[in-house]
């Protein structure tokens, strides 16, 4: 990216979920095994995130107590606003399972529409809600209608190619009164292979003029948001594995919009420190022996993406306390990065994705 290309100043119009007003228009897209209170901490710590929402949350598990789904519905003052992502197929289970959420202080619902793994389609919910007019209308509008806070509805262009269903759900769900639309610019079949369709998003941009609809998928960098900006017209934009590669993206989104300018992704030290921070909370959170295993899924990425070599990374992998953390951690900070310098701009890192057939996710 350069950090120091210019580009003209428009003040953008601000970005509003009903009657909440967010504080910029870039919004962390959930993964699922990353986007934990933590992360959503490091990240808007950093500056720049509009809103944040968490993984995919069983409605009926909130529901029955699972620890699982209690876990990942934590939250804290410092994580507003932010939206719980709802999935399930039965509208009283969703809407009980919403109100649960509102009196717990969350600021938005976003319903789950576009996962395309088979667990969760398979019951209905997900990206089967893509096939199902009818059942998927009656259930938004049930839940709109219960639901005192804004509901957002995220999806995927369509089942396939030959079902491009987001243009007409957003027509209808802009009548229902959901307050805003996320779009993964792919189909359920194409899970994440080819191309965004940003020709597909702009369609669903133009269905739902009277709501804001959020374009999502491939963007990487700064240059790469204004090119979903200015080819969908879309209100905002949402970054899930942009957002792994570089936590900063959101801050450097908000600085090239208010100045022309943006400051360059962390490097190896301040990943580091991240990094550091980011277990603290999560030790904080679980308790530090949890943490140390709970943490080696995103310690992988950070120390991709710090360039670690392979030996150091694995040290990290294998440690099993605290102690034995600290000690991987010292001996990476020693060695520092394998290409590039500590204080310098680091090589991109590319997030895999699940690949084969979508069926078999
Ligand atoms: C590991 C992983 C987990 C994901 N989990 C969720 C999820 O829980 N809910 C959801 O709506 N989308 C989920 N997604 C899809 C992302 O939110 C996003 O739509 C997709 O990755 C495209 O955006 P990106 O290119 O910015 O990552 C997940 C994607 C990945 C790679």
């Amino acid at each position: 990216m350069n950090a120091e290309a210019q580009s003209p100043r428009v003040a953008p119009r601000p970005l509003c979920y009903g009657a909440l007003e967010l504080p910029s228009r870039y919004l962390l897209s959930p993964l699922a095994g990353y986007t934990n209170l933590p992360f959503r901490r490091v990240v808007r710590e950093l500056g720049g995130l509009g809103l944040a929402t968490t993984d995919l949350v069983s409605a009926r598990g909130l529901l029955e107590g699972s620890a699982k789904s209690l876990q990942l519905i934590e939250s804290c003052p410092e994580d507003r606003p932010f939206a719980v992502q709802l999935f399930g197929s039965e509208p009283e289970t969703l809407c009980d399972a919403a109100q649960l959420l509102v009196e717990r202080g969350v600021d938005s619902i976003d319903i789950n529409m576009g996962c395309p793994v088979r667990r969760i389609t398979a019951g209905g919910a997900g990206s089967a809600m893509l096939c199902q007019t009818d059942a998927t209308l009656r259930l938004v509008r049930t839940v709109v209608e219960r639901t005192p806070v804004p509901v957002t509805v995220k999806m995927r262009l369509g089942w396939d190619d030959s079902q491009i269903t987001a243009p007409e759900f957003a027509r209808e769900f802009a009548q229902l009164g959901v307050a805003a639309i996320a779009v993964h610019g792919r189909t359920r079949e194409q899970g994440f292979s080819g191309a965004v369709n940003r020709d597909g998003i702009r369609r669903v941009v133009e269905a739902a003029p009277s709501i804001p609809v959020i374009g999502n998928g491939d963007i990487r960098t700064v240059e790469d948001a204004e090119t979903m900006f200015r080819e969908t017209g879309c209100a905002g934009i949402s970054i899930g594995r942009g957002a792994l590669a570089n936590p900063w993206i959101f801050r450097q989104l908000v600085e090239r919009e208010t100045s022309g300018r943006c400051s360059p992704p962390g490097n190896f030290e301040e990943r580091l420190a991240l990094l550091r921070r980011q277990f603290g909370f999560l030790s904080d959170q679980i308790g530090e022996r949890r943490a140390v295993s709970m943490f080696r899924k995103m310690g992988h990425w950070y120390l991709k993406a710090m360039r670690v070599r392979a030996s150091l990374r694995n040290q990290f992998q294998i440690a099993q306390n605290r102690g034995e953390l600290e000690q991987a951690l010292a001996e990476i900070a020693a060695a520092g990065p394998s290409t590039g310098n500590r204080t310098g701009l680091l090589p991109e890192m590319h997030v895999a994705v699940p690949s084969g057939p979508v069926d078999r996710w």
